[in-house]
């Protein structure tokens, strides 16, 4: 069987771990591109020196330029600068819609039938920005933030109950982490109510740890932001496609008539297959849980508005 090709853009601490956990599951081989010389090179051959030890099969390229790229299955986009301490996701906007855009073209350039991951923040308006400038059908755009924002809630329910993160499901919607809808009468733990388990005050408090894990870590490395949680929520969404799982991840999806939302990228359910977003999953949401998905969209459209502006000027 012919092995899955998967492009991964930018080779910092998102996109050198994603090659990571990419390799490490075999999902296929692995072209990692950067503007910086030598350092996908040098990330990708020493990820490569590790396989025997680690005993996978993969190729491990790494690239200035995109031509051996060509006919990517999956491509991931990182690229772009990373938050600092007291930096909102909103801040990096107009130097990522700039380094997005151009990746996007030379992406598609040689990998016209390919599916685009974006994982650059802020993520709603960088799914929108690949979306803008690929032209591609919405089934093959679209965006990392709810998978990341639920592995978060979901490892601080394990610690709080005391019990394997395996057996929390739950799900969020909405934008990424500040604008995540939480839907608490929809986790459960090992088939259990949550509510059973957790009280309420507390589970809002968990809840709005998530909501900030980002910049939890932002403070904490001071230096730049999280890349093992974001690169891991990447893999599952590029394990899903390459291997036609179809697992149902909440991921920024282009939605029109689904929810309501118009036309705009935002954060729900999907099944993930060898076709990409396969299918929307519709929840029904309660009038509370509406009016704060109603604001989280509110947000993705402003989000968009700007995004537009920047690359029309
Ligand atoms: N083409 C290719 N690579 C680029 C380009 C470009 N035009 N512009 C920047 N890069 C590369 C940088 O050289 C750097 O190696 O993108 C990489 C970004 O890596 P880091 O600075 O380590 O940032 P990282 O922590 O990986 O975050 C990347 O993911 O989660 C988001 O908010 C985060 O937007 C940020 C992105």
């Amino acid at each position: 069987m012919k092995r899955a090709k998967i492009t991964i853009i930018g080779a910092g601490n998102v996109g050198a771990t994603c090659a990571h956990w990419a390799a490490s599951k075999e999902l296929g081989d692995i072209y990692l591109v950067d503007i910086v010389e030598g350092l996908p090179q040098g990330k990708a051959l020493d990820l490569y020196e590790a396989s025997p030890v680690e005993g996978f099969d993969a190729r491990i390229v790494g690239l200035n330029s995109y031509e051996e790229t060509a006919d990517s299955d999956v491509v991931v986009i990182t690229s772009g600068i990373a938050r600092k301490p007291g930096m909102s996701r909103d801040d990096l906007m107009a130097t990522n819609v700039k380094i997005v855009a151009e990746v996007t073209r030379s992406v598609i350039e040689h990998s016209p039938n390919t599916i685009l991951i974006v994982v650059s923040n802020p993520l709603d308006a960088m799914v929108y920005t690949a979306w803008k400038v690929s032209g591609f059908p919405t089934n093959r755009v679209l965006g990392q933030a709810g998978v990341l924002d639920v592995a978060r809630y979901r490892s601080f329910i394990a610690a709080e109950v005391g019990c394997s993160v395996e057996d929390v499901s739950a799900l969020l919607l909405g934008g990424h982490g500040d604008d995540m809808v939480p839907l608490p009468r929809l986790t459960s733990v090992g088939g259990v109510p949550v509510s059973q388990l957790i009280p309420a005050g507390r589970l809002e408090d968990i809840v709005t740890r998530a909501r900030n894990g980002g910049a939890e870590i932002v403070g904490l490395l001071k230096t730049g932001s999280a890349y093992y949680a974001p690169a891991s929520a990447t893999i599952a969404m590029v394990e899903s496609i390459v291997r036609d799982k179809k697992r149902v991840l909440p991921c920024a999806a282009h939605c029109d008539s689904e929810y309501g939302v118009g036309g705009y990228f935002v954060g729900v359910p999907c099944i993930l297959g060898s076709g990409g977003v396969e299918k929307v999953i519709e929840v029904e949401l309660e009038p509370k849980e509406r009016e704060m998905f109603n604001a989280s969209v509110e947000h993705v459209k402003e989000l968009s508005a700007a995004t537009e502006k920047l690359l029309a000027g």
